[in-house]
């Protein structure tokens, strides 16, 4: 952490710096492009909580791609699913006979991306892979396999480079574990 912001002072620690998390996003987008060679993916930006992930790792792709986004709403302000996925937003425009990587922030339950991927699986896609910046396999309850990722985290509720509690910390560089009193006072 190289910034003293008071929003710190509600993190019980840091997992990832903006540094190890920029290093991370650009070996990922070597190796989207070199996946990807002679192809024009359509990348879909999961909102809110993939935006920042997905603003630097689309910038880390040497290829002729295009970008989409949805928004879906699942957890309400808690910090574990309901396991209903609501589409709240759907993309701008077809995507039938394209490369599809759905962007999203963290698996969890799996419920969210299981759902996304039965949605655009329906439309005529050419082929559909999932990345996510992270990945947190001990909560699974829908079985679901992630094609890109950069880290696999424990079980704990984290937040900053996008990721929220009750919508806030998104704006943190670094990604960081919430202090229990946080979600628990409210
Ligand atoms: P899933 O449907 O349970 O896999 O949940 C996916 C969504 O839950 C993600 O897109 C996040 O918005 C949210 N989520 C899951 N775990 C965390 C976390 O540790 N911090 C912040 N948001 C989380
Ligand atoms: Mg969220």
């Amino acid at each position: 952490m190289d910034k003293q912001w008071k929003l710190y002072e509600d993190l019980d620690s840091i997992l990832y710096s903006e540094a190890q998390l920029k290093e991370a996003v650009a070996q990922l987008g070597e190796r989207i492009t070199r996946d990807y060679q002679g192809k024009k993916p359509v990348m879909v930006c999961i909102l809110k909580g993939a935006s920042v992930f997905f603003c630097d790792l689309i910038r880390q792709i040497d290829l002729p791609l295009e970008i989409d986004f949805m928004v879906v709403s699942s957890y309400g302000n808690g910090t574990s699913s309901t396991g209903e996925v609501q589409l709240v937003k759907d993309l701008g425009r077809s995507v039938n006979g394209r490369d599809v990587i759905i962007v999203e922030d963290i698996v969890d339950s799996g419920s969210t991306l299981s759902y996304l991927k039965k949605v655009l699986d329906s439309r005529g896609v050419s082929s559909l892979r999932i990345c996510s910046l992270l990945d947190k396999p001990a909560r699974r309850r829908v079985p679901l396999s992630v094609d890109y990722s950069c880290f696999e985290i424990p079980d704990a509720f984290v937040v900053g480079y996008g990721l929220d509690y009750a919508e806030r910390y998104r704006n943190l560089p670094d990604i960081g574990v919430l202090a229990p009193r946080i979600y628990q006072e409210s």
